[in-house]
């Protein structure tokens, strides 16, 4: 059981047709995967994510081009930056999330143990630090 933001090296099988790499429930990523959507056509210096689950695990791969990933517990901050279709981080439930500098033609997957419910996020850092109970000002 991870609990922490993590990158995962994902299987790579080359052969002379190319490249095909996976990700399957409980092999390469902790959990069962109930939703996929992705990311693309993202406009130069836009942001996206900016938010937390209070549930919801995600698994996120940049399938094509490059992105950067900040993932905060509130007091950490882990960067990650995708540039390989063969490596994706892994996301727990009260993680806030940002994606920026996405390349030119990027194209980001992400996998969640939950079909969307708007129920589940948290759009406020300062919600998100009520959330995990840590102080705003001392
Ligand atoms: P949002 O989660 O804010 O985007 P990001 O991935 O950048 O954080 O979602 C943007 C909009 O899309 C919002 O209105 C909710 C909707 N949406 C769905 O309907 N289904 C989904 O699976 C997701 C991820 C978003």
């Amino acid at each position: 059981m991870l609990d922490q933001p993590t990158l995962i090296q994902l299987p790579k099988i080359k052969d002379y047709r190319g490249n095909l790499s996976f990700f399957e429930s409980t092999h390469q990523i902790p959990f069962l995967i109930k939703r996929v959507y992705w990311i693309y056509d993202v406009p130069g210096g836009e942001k996206r994510g900016e938010h937390a689950y209070y549930t919801q695990q995600e698994f996120i791969v940049c399938l094509s081009g490059s992105v950067e990933l900040i993932v905060d517990n509130g007091f950490n901050k882990a960067t990650f930056q995708l540039t390989r279709s063969y490596y994706g981080v892994y996301i727990p439930a009260m993680h806030w999330r940002n994606l920026y500098n996405f390349s030119t033609n990027a194209v980001v997957v992400i996998a969640s143990n939950d079909v969307y419910k708007e129920s589940d996020y948290i759009r406020t850092y300062s919600k998100f630090l009520n959330a995990i109970n840590k102080p705003t000002h001392q």
